[in-house]
């Protein structure tokens, strides 16, 4: 061995001495979670398995509630369980409610140079827009949902002619339809009903593009997670970042629109409530201006977040009603009888509708369709569960692991909707309670109510007009496909009409 060599491989050892003993002081006193090994650069990501929720689960069994794993170049912890997502997503001074910086954030970011909101970190910008945009969806949850009713009623109305026109002789793939169904109930929310603008050539623009987003930021997508990826398929990113212009293209001008004809006294739709708000909302007024390109990215996220979350329950939910004909058929009997059939299902309704909402719930719960959440992030070190989580760590809420947790639903992995009965005449507060599909804390669902009366509406509507049915060569696979929201695989299916 030269010399050179010996002097090269003392000072290679010192250096990692160095930094070994390092890390040993600076960690002195701290207890990190454990978890299962990985493998360098990539971390855990090879060990995910078609099924992630599944293989998380085996980890929560041997690694306890909090276990640590390497998403590709993130520290992660994961938490599971309803006492620990509760107490991560509660935790005092929000110290998990940031978002880490992924390559899809990086994406959506460099549009405006700052933060975006569902995909934000946890800034005074994230804050205000927020704020903004529950007020704006508020009003029409509570003050005017009639303007939502008559909206969701009207397309679910004509959404179920067209099931039975398309599919009453030959089965086909419905999935198709509820997704057109759910971006036109969204876009006109959002923007306004019966537009002169051309709906469909819009919404096709927007389902691509969620489509493309869904597959990029999925759990365990690496793209998003390793960083220099990027620079090795750089036309992936090219195609998002093309996706995006697009479909920014076209709030463009319906924002521009929307300030030419804004009213104050006239609230026509969500971009409406936000421009209204932002004028009645002194504070921060100094920090925050609602610019239009604000309002566009507010928009965008509305849309992006609510689009495909609501348009994938839905679509499972019709899977379970053709997997278990029995189900759908005590949904429509409970129809008949609480609401007959001369007119069709409204909110006033949904107290009487127990089974319907328990169905809905158990859907929601068996699938959860966004297992792990968006990604949350240590804004600090905070302790969880008595472990230390250190500032700059991805936190994943793991809301499959709530909704699939053995000691308090018993049977979890069976499709049961009579679970959320407690009496059979009304629903199980403790069980609904321990539902998280729209997450919980600081950065819960803010389309939560709106999905809520839309899933509602849209699936009762259908039930009320429709039988759904597996055809004889069908297998109806309930299996999951990864992404950030967990969609069925293809399915086909037959509709008639009731009565
Ligand atoms: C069945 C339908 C839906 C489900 C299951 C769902 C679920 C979720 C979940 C799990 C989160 C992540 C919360 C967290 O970070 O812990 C989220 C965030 C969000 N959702 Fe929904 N959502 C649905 C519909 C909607 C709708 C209709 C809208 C709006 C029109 C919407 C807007 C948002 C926004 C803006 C965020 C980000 C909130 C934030 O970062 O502060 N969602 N949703």
């Amino acid at each position: 061995m030269s010399e050179f060599t010996i002097v090269l491989a003392t000072v290679f050892t010192v250096f990692i001495t160095v930094l070994f003993l390092q890390r040993l002081l600076q960690n002195r006193g701290k207890r990190y979670p454990n978890g299962p090994f990985g493998f360098p650069i990539v971390g855990h990501l090879p060990l995910f398995g078609n099924n992630p929720p599944k293989t998380f689960m085996k980890w929560w069994k041997i690694y306890g509630d909090v276990f640590s794993i390497r998403l590709g170049s993130w520290n992660t912890v994961v938490v599971n369980g309803y006492n620990a997502v509760k107490s991560a997503a509660e935790h005092p001074d929000d110290a998990f409610s940031g978002r880490p910086n992924f390559v899809s954030t990086d994406i959506l970011k460099e549009r405006i140079k700052e933060d975006t909101f569902a995909f934000g970190n946890f800034s005074p910008v994230y804050l205000k827009q927020r704020k903004l945009a529950s007020k704006a969806l508020r009003l029409f949850t509570s003050k005017r949902s009639e303007i939502i009713e008559e909206l969701v009623t009207s397309e679910a109305k004509d959404f179920a002619d067209i099931l039975v026109k398309k599919y009453n002789r030959h089965s086909g793939q419905i999935e198709l339809d509820v997704q057109t169904l759910v971006t036109r109930i969204i876009y006109q929310f959002l923007y306004g009903r019966n537009k002169t603008v051309d709906v469909d050539r819009h919404v096709k623009a927007l389902i691509k593009a969620l489509e493309e987003f869904n597959d990029l930021t999925g759990s365990g997508s690496p793209l998003d997670v390793l960083p220099w990826l990027r620079y090795v398929i750089p036309w992936k990113v090219d195609e998002l970042r093309k996706s995006f212009a697009r479909t920014d293209e076209i709030m463009t001008e319906q924002v521009q629109e929307h300030y030419e004809t804004f009213a104050p006294g006239n609230i026509r739709d969500v971009a409406d409530a936000i421009i209204a708000s932002d004028a009645d909302d002194e504070e921060n007024k100094d920090r925050y201006v609602l610019t239009r390109a604000r309002l566009n990215l507010t928009l965008a996220d509305l849309q992006g977040a609510g689009v495909d979350t609501t348009n994938k329950t839905l679509s499972w939910m019709f899977l379970y009603m053709a997997k278990f004909p029995q189900v759908q058929e005590r949904v429509y009997t409970e129809i008949n009888d609480k609401v007959g059939t001369a007119r069709s299902v409204m909110l006033k309704d949904k107290p009487d509708l127990v089974y319907t909402n328990a169905v809905i719930l158990e859907v929601m719960r068996i699938v959860t369709q966004i297992p792990f959440s968006l990604p949350h992030y240590a804004m600090k070190n905070a302790k969880l569960q008595g472990y230390d989580v250190d500032k700059d760590t991805v936190v994943i809420f793991n809301l499959f692991s709530v909704h699939h947790e053995k000691e308090f639903w018993k049977d979890p992995e069976s499709f049961r909707p009579e679970r959320f009965l407690s009496d059979g005449k009304s629903l199980d507060e403790e069980k609904c309670n321990h539902m998280f599909a729209f997450s919980h804390g600081r950065r819960r669902c803010v389309g939560e109510f709106l999905a809520k009366m839309n899933l509602f509406l849209s699936f009762s509507i259908v039930m009320q007009k429709c039988k759904i049915i597996k055809p004889v060569d069908e297998k109806l696979d309930l299996t999951p496909i990864p992404g950030l929201v967990y969609s069925s695989k293809p399915y086909k299916l037959l509709v008639q009409e009731r009565n």
